[in-house]
């Protein structure tokens, strides 16, 4: 996948409009966990310190798309943690029709953009209006090019200059390596609660890795499907038919040893997956569930790990998650992380900064990883072919 970079234009002087995921989590007007926001630095820095005239656009949550702004998704918490990173004051413009005139070196930044009517259906009015306002866009949002919105894919295809930025290429970079490279010794470790939203992204992983370990929900609804009483444990009874084929695959790996308990609030028993009871249920795996696997830990040329194997939040049930996400950096394999509740279970473990690679995506990486086209680099590949 090639696409042209922030290397290829020259930014003196010229309009950027800066297509970020400042999509961050909001506690008490706060931004209460700012990665994406340091992760776009290096693209926002190279194109202050190129003396381009810097216009910044993310969406924030879900906002209603009514053209009328919501206090609720305003981008003001991110624009004060923005400020404060790069030590610089920021504008917030909330009005697209009206946007000032911006000093070399300087940047500003728009409200929500799904605020805007026609964004999210990706409206050919919206998109040129967008590609309008400067002279080069650049889409650095890859935990948003899964979606084809004016945007992200509209305004590349009106842009008579469309480049990718620095994390955008080396997302696509660090996760091709798990999806086309180095397939010998592969291992994929896939958790979370529902088999039913991973199930494509599971399939495609059992033909392109090596191995596939589960373990969360999708392993309980797996052992349910195998004939094993798993009690009151969280499985999806619509998806046993699924569940027992991928079972029956001879290189899916679920655990045999499980940590169940009555309540979430008890304290867990460790038990072999033939004597939970009715009124039980499966909280986390064992931590040495997988301890035999140590050598195909060892020996992985790459492990993505996507999804907690139970319920990490609840110290008592957090063994399971945290063994494994040690099996993971300590193998000498190039390992991803990535999607969901992923980084917090692995932050949690303590193991953050030791992964080779943590995406900042959530269903971008799980549509990238599964093979899926994004809408926002297919439009990026397209403007280099042209
Ligand atoms: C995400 O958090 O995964 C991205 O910001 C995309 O958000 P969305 O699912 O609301 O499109």
């Amino acid at each position: 996948m090639k696409f042209l970079g922030l290397n290829d234009f020259q930014f003196k002087d010229q309009r950027v409009l800066l297509r970020l995921d400042l999509n961050a989590p909001i506690k008490d007007g706060k931004v209460s966990n700012d990665e994406r926001l340091v992760r776009s630095l290096p693209t926002i820095n190279h194109i202050l310190k190129n003396e381009g005239r810097l216009i910044v656009i993310s969406h924030l949550g879900r906002p209603k798309e009514n053209g009328e702004f919501q206090p609720d998704f305003s981008l003001f918490p991110v624009v004060k943690r923005l400020e404060h990173l790069l030590s610089r004051p920021i504008n917030l413009i909330t009005d697209i029709n009206n946007i000032p005139s911006i000093e070399r070196g300087e940047m500003i930044v728009l409200e929500n953009v799904r605020f805007l009517e026609g964004e999210k259906s990706n409206d050919p009015g919206l998109s040129k209006k967008l590609a309008n306002i400067a002279d080069i866009f650049v889409m650095d949002a890859f935990a948003t090019s899964h979606r084809a919105h004016s945007s992200t894919a509209g305004v590349i295809e009106f842009s008579e200059k469309a480049c990718a930025g620095f994390l955008l290429e080396e997302e696509v970079s660090a996760l091709s390596k798990l999806t086309l490279e180095n397939k010998d010794k592969s291992l994929a470790v896939l958790g979370g609660a529902k088999i039913s939203t991973k199930l494509n992204l599971i399939n495609s992983l059992c033909d392109k890795m090596d191995t596939v370990i589960l373990g969360g929900g999708i392993a309980n609804t797996c052992l349910l499907a195998q004939g094993f009483s798993v009690g009151r444990s969280l499985v999806e009874d619509s998806m046993l038919k699924e569940a027992l084929e991928l079972s029956k695959k001879s290189n899916v790996i679920v655990p045999r040893t499980v940590v169940t308990a009555k309540m979430q609030e008890h304290e867990g028993s460790i038990k072999h997956i033939d004597q939970i009871e009715e009124d039980e249920s499966i909280f986390d795996i064992a931590p040495d569930s997988f301890k035999e696997l140590q050598d195909l830990f060892d020996a992985a040329s790459t492990i993505l790990w996507n999804g907690p194997m139970g319920l990490f939040e609840e110290s008592a049930f957090a063994g399971g998650t945290n063994q494994v996400a040690k099996m993971i950096v300590s193998s000498k394999g190039f390992s991803v992380a990535g999607g969901g509740d992923t980084i917090s279970a692995a932050s949690k473990a303590g193991v953050l900064n030791e992964l080779d690679y943590v995406s900042t995506a959530g269903g971008a990486f799980l549509e990238f990883i599964e093979g899926r086209k994004l809408p926002s680099l297919e439009a990026l590949e397209l403007k280099l072919a042209k």
